[in-house]
């Protein structure tokens, strides 16, 4: 899996099905990327909103790569 920090941006995270579970809701999302939120302004949490633009949200970018299981 990889996961891409966007600069001054959301993690995008690439796939094809994801199974999101917050509290003890749990959705299945058949697509091929999402987009998580990581300046906590969301407020459609994980997902990132563009809320980061409004509020001047700055980070680098990067990415993380998970290797095995
Ligand atoms: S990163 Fe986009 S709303 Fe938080």
């Amino acid at each position: 899996m990889r996961l891409e920090f966007l600069e001054n941006g959301p993690i995008r995270v690439d796939g094809r099905r994801f199974v999101v579970r917050v509290g003890e809701k749990e959705e299945v999302l058949e697509r091929p990327r999402v987009f998580l939120c990581r300046c906590g302004g969301s407020a459609n949490k994980p997902f990132c909103d563009g809320t980061h633009k409004r509020i001047g949200f700055q980070a680098s970018g990067g990415t993380l790569e998970v290797e095995g299981d």
